[in-house]
């Protein structure tokens, strides 16, 4: 019933005849639709004609509501045959709009071009679109045991607002099991692909509903809540910690959980269970941990090279549909490596999100930590997120440390870019904790040469005189002996430094 319902409300709209934005036409559209992992990626290559009287230098993307609120990145950028993923791509900047007479349940989206589109001209790019949630698990419930079949739906036909001269379409589902697949004129299957068309001259708000039911075992890792927080110490390092809280998104697990062995766990069933967890942290990463509130987990592997860093991680215990589990890791990074000076002010450069690959974050607070006495900062991301600032006082803090704080919903592995965080920082700063460590045992001293001065003339085998002894030599052995600690720490800081 779900199903019909979504099928409805998704494709009714296109029934609606409107009146097309005439002046482009699309002479060519190639969709791939990868449903390999938990998140759907739909990617497109647009040619785009203008056949109006006028240049043109904005072309709109249309998809259907239900599918827009799952979409949680959209890029596009100039086509490049055969390049793969593209990291330093120009980008087109994209808004949200709302065209006049355009029928209702569609979300558009303004591309502007790099440069107006004269009369007759055509110009080729690339759309990326990501969605989280567009994976429905159909059964909703299985067994430990069971494969987890997921259903996903599309149109055959690309909604446009303008007429498509020639299109065709190809769904990759992971190498298993196709359960079921709409069939219509020019249906094809290749191995893992289910292909559509071509289909040719098409008018605009075109449509076609088409159902996938396939299975889908890949791990559907959910973090509800990642909060990172990013410590810039000058003394050498900048510390990473996050805390996630995950779930298993996938098709709920009925019945008991039966308890597995650790060593059964490889071949045993529970073909979709979350097993494990593959970080890629950067090469000079060190002092990795991860740990839980049970405590460290030493099920975690380590390898890395000159590129990366890899952490695999293995929960406790594998998790099951609907299943939760919360844990840390933390590691550090050598501050050259991601501290800069540009115009007289220090910018710290670091990848955004987490370094697990494939997971879908709901809720992302990352939290820079400034050292004291930091000003004049300022935030550059490559898309929009909410910002502000705290402080944050820990030990030998006089006024507390500036905190950046930045949240953002709905993350998918796109997201993980880079961003800046620049700030001005006067060294001398630097020297204030142990110049505050040096002057706090010298008073420390000072004061007790002065207790002891003034008290002499207690008799020395007087109880008082006693007990002032005992407590003196407590108080050395307890605030020497930590302090010390500290000071030695910071000296041998400071000579690293010089
Ligand atoms: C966990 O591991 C970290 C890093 O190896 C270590 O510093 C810490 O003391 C350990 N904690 C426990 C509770 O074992
Ligand atoms: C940040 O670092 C990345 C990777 O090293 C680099 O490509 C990028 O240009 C840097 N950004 C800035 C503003 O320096």
């Amino acid at each position: 019933m779900g199903i019909s319902r979504f099928v409805l409300l998704v494709f009714t709209i296109s029934m609606l005849a409107s009146p097309a934005l005439s002046d482009l036409v699309l002479s060519k559209v190639d969709r791939r639709i990868y449903l390999t992992s938990h998140i759907v990626r739909i990617s497109s290559t647009l040619e785009v004609e203008n056949a109006g009287p006028e240049t043109v230098s904005k072309v709109l993307l249309a998809f259907p509501d239900l599918q827009a609120q799952n979409l949680a990145y959209l890029m596009a950028s100039p086509h490049e045959a055969k390049a793969k993923v593209k990291v330093s791509v120009v980008s087109f900047p994209i808004d949200v709009v709302k065209p006049e007479d355009m029928p209702p349940g569609v979300t558009f989206y303004s591309v502007s071009l790099p440069q107006g589109l004269t009369v007759g001209a055509s110009f080729t790019f690339d759309v990326l679109a990501v969605f989280t949630q567009a994976l429905r698990p159909m059964p909703e419930q299985i067994g430990q045991a069971d494969i987890q079949l997921v259903l996903y739906q599309d149109s055959a036909y690309y909604l446009s607002p303008y007429v498509v001269k020639v299109q065709s379409l190809s769904l990759k589902v992971p190498d298993s099991r196709i359960e079921s697949y709409t069939t219509l004129q020019s249906t094809k299957v290749q191995g893992s692909e289910i292909k559509y068309g071509p289909y040719e001259n098409l008018p605009a708000f075109s449509s076609s509903p088409i159902t996938v039911h396939f299975e889908n075992n890949l791990p559907f890792a959910i973090a509800q809540e990642l909060v990172r927080e990013i410590e810039i110490s000058h003394w050498g390092n900048v510390l990473v910690t996050e805390h996630y809280k995950l779930i298993h998104g996938g098709a709920q697990s009925k019945g008991e959980f039966s308890r597995l062995e650790p060593q059964a766990r490889e071949n045993v069933q529970g073909p979709s269970a979350v097993r494990y967890l593959v970080a890629h942290l950067p090469p000079r990463a060190h002092s990795v941990y991860y740990r839980d509130a049970i405590g460290n987990i030493s099920t975690s592997h380590l390898r890395g090279d000159s590129k990366k860093t890899e952490l695999l991680i293995e929960p406790r215990y594998p998790m099951f549909g609907g299943w939760r589990t919360a844990f840390t890791i933390g590691y550090g990074l050598p501050l050259q490596d991601c501290l800069y000076e540009s115009e007289g002010r220090r910018f710290l450069n670091i990848t955004f999100s987490s370094p697990m690959i494939e997971l879908v974050i709901d809720t992302l607070i990352v939290k820079v930590v400034l050292p004291e006495g930091s000003s004049d900062i300022s935030v550059a991301a490559p898309f929009f997120m909410k910002q502000w600032q705290e402080t944050k006082i820990s030990h030998l803090d006089i006024v507390g440390r500036a905190v950046v704080v930045l949240e953002k919903t709905n993350l998918v592995p796109e997201h993980n870019q880079y961003f800046q965080v620049y700030y001005k920082f006067n060294r001398l700063s630097m020297l204030r904790e142990p110049l505050m460590l040096i002057s706090g045992i010298f008073f420390f001293f000072v004061a007790c040469i002065v207790y002891m001065h003034a008290d002499t003339s207690i008799s020395k085998f007087s109880a008082s005189y006693l007990a002032k002894q005992q407590w003196e030599e407590h108080l050395y052995a307890t605030f020497l002996g930590q302090e010390r600690c500290k000071l030695v720490k910071l000296l041998e800081n400071l000579l690293m430094v010089c």
